[in-house]
């Protein structure tokens, strides 16, 4: 007996009566009657196997064999007995009746049974991740990561771009993030960092002709970790030469239409697009969930005549519906101390009844105040209205955490997978930590040509050709149209507050392959995990990397990072001080 005939879920009603050799772990045991059942399983599914005491050689043993024990089986396929079949099993109708049986090797008690892991803390399963690998749900995730990523290798082929590497030994590359240092032996001092992106490499690719680029790039951030990010991750990298942004958008979108085709058999709508400065009004984010309900409600004018000066003279008043509830005080009042949580000073209501108007706004407003706030936002009966007030954008963000915070409470997010485009983000923001300006996307993105005259006096006001993909309220790429001007590089670099001296040795390599012959370009980078534990439905990007870090960035399964000797530090020319 060798090898396999079959992986488990090719064996069907079909073969009954057939003789097949499966080979696999011992997902249970069960002695039973007198009869010792055992549910093998492969990376396909699981198959009942069934030994009576006569078959004397397979029953002794199959009598010795443990959960997680390795096993070839030869047998031939049978029809369950009448009222034993599994409907929750794919093979629930049949089972094999073994010939000759094999332990391939044994397993000691294992920490957690695959089974059960769902219930076993995180680090221990992280610590044996290759059991915990071994759960069918888990194993599901890879399954669709590689049907992904042959979707999407065969679209860029098709779409005639070149899958080219770059190096992982690389120069510190903006992307905002800490790098990862990889100190040099042969030139002491000297660091590479490994790539936050590929970035300037492929806009490098760019100059040099390859006119249509794409990577599967394995990235590394140092960076504060949550569930949706990971210190190493991967990123579906390209860049495309010639290409106007409605073009670029056009075809990445054809990409996620073929990809959720191939990869789930899900048949995506057109993804809608929206200026950045709309999806903070309408969504108070710049990643607006859609499945969460209607968009925000714009009261800032409606409010100017109210009664309540501190309403009437706000900057912004944003309105969260919640339609056809009739919400009782206790909840109402739960969404007030919500909303103080978030930061606000306070929170307003209105619910509209048949016969009356309540509001928490009477006694300030007036009635006809209540009414003209409600009005403005097209309040119908039976639907409630939440007010709050405050500083633009600020009142608006509010406002968008609390329509999402409430939609999850009241379950009413609609199921499925809701896209958007993002566009004309803002070039620059002001980071309070750095006391600076930086760029909001990374220093390469190409200003709008409508705002190159206030480039320098009003940078804050400056719009890009930046864009994002967002799926159901996260970032799933981002994207822009880079600069390809020597001068309006260096122009962009000074507004960043960068010297000469500066430009120079970070970037003069760029700059000078600016200066022979750079085309028009644009390109994206997806977020691979993020797209798969959103396809999947996980929730963490841990169950969709096989060895993921922990929030710690630490690897318990092999311990890293780890500490290293003398030795090796002194050949690197480093020391340690603590
Ligand atoms: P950006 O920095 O926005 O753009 O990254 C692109 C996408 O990568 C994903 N991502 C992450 N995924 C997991 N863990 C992380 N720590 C993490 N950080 C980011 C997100 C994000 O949208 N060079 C530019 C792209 C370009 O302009 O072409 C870039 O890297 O899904």
């Amino acid at each position: 007996m060798a090898g396999r005939t079959h992986y488990i879920a090719e064996i069907s009603e079909q073969n009954i009566g057939q003789r097949v050799t499966v080979a696999g772990w011992v997902h249970r045991r069960r002695d039973h009657g007198g009869l010792i059942f055992i549910d093998l399983r492969d990376r396909s599914g699981l198959l009942q196997i069934v030994a009576e005491p006569g078959q004397t050689d397979v029953f002794e043993t199959l009598a010795r064999v443990r959960g997680e024990y390795v096993m070839r089986v030869h047998g031939v396929v049978g029809p369950r007995p009448s009222g034993m079949a599994n409907p929750e099993l794919a093979s629930g109708s049949i089972e094999i009746r073994p010939q000759a049986v094999e332990i391939l090797a044994e397993s000691k008690t294992p920490p957690f049974m695959p089974s059960e892991a769902e219930a076993v803390d995180e680090l221990v399963r992280l610590k044996y991740r290759y059991l915990d690998l071994r759960r069918p749900g888990l194993l599901g995730h890879f399954l669709l990561r590689d049907r992904v990523l042959h979707a999407v290798r065969r679209f860029f082929h098709d779409h005639g771009f070149l899958d080219v590497e770059t190096p992982a030994l690389a120069r510190s590359t903006p992307e905002g993030a800490r790098d990862f240092l990889v100190p040099s032996r042969v030139q002491a001092g000297r660091f590479y960092a490994l790539p936050q992106s590929p970035q300037i490499f492929k806009q490098l690719l760019m100059v040099a002709g390859f006119d249509r680029y794409y990577q599967i790039a394995k990235v590394f951030r140092d960076e504060d970790l949550r569930a949706d990010r990971q210190p190493e991750f991967t990123q579906i990298d390209v860049e495309m030469s010639f290409m106007d942004r409605d073009q670029i958008l056009d075809l990445m979108e054809a990409m996620l239409h073929q990809v959720f085709q191939e990869a789930l058999g899900t048949t995506l709508e057109p993804f809608v697009r929206m200026s950045w400065r709309d999806a903070m009004r309408l969504y108070g984010s710049d990643k607006p969930d859609l499945r969460a309900g209607e968009p925000l409600c714009d009261l800032t004018q409606a409010a100017r005549t109210v009664a309540w000066e501190v309403l009437a003279t706000a900057p912004a008043v944003a309105g969260v519906l919640v339609r056809q509830l009739a919400p009782s005080r206790r909840q109402l009042d739960g969404w007030v101390a919500q909303a103080r949580q978030l930061g606000a000073p306070g929170l307003l209501w209105i619910v509209r009844e048949a016969r009356e108007t309540r509001s928490s706004g009477h006694k300030l407003l007036g009635a006809q105040g209540v009414e003209r706030l409600a009005d403005a936002a097209g309040l119908l009966d039976g639907d409630t209205l939440l007010v709050a007030a405050g500083e633009d954008p600020a009142a608006f963000r509010l406002a968008g955490q609390l329509r999402l915070e409430i939609a999850r409470q009241l379950d009413r997010v609609m199921p499925g997978f809701k896209f958007l485009w993002v566009t004309d983000f803002p070039l620059f923001e002001w980071s309070d930590e750095e006391g600076r300006l930086v760029s909001a996307h990374h220093p390469f993105t190409m200003p709008h040509a409508d705002d190159l005259a206030i480039l320098e006096d009003s940078p804050l006001e400056v719009r890009s050709e930046a864009y994002d993909v967002v799926l159901n309220g996260s970032e799933l790429a981002s994207g822009s149209l880079r600069i390809y001007q020597p001068e309006l590089q260096s122009r962009i670099f000074s507004v960043l507050g960068l010297s000469a001296e500066e430009i120079d040795a970070k970037f003069g390599f760029l700059l000078q392959a600016f200066q022979y012959g750079a085309p028009p370009h644009g390109g994206i980078a997806f977020g691979l995990d993020r797209l798969v534990m959103l396809m999947a439905g996980a929730k963490s990007l841990r169950d969709v990397i096989a060895f993921p870090k922990t929030a710690r960035g630490t690897d318990p399964l092999t311990d890293a990072p780890s500490l290293v000797d003398r030795r090796q530090l002194s050949e690197l020319h480093l020391g340690v001080t603590q």
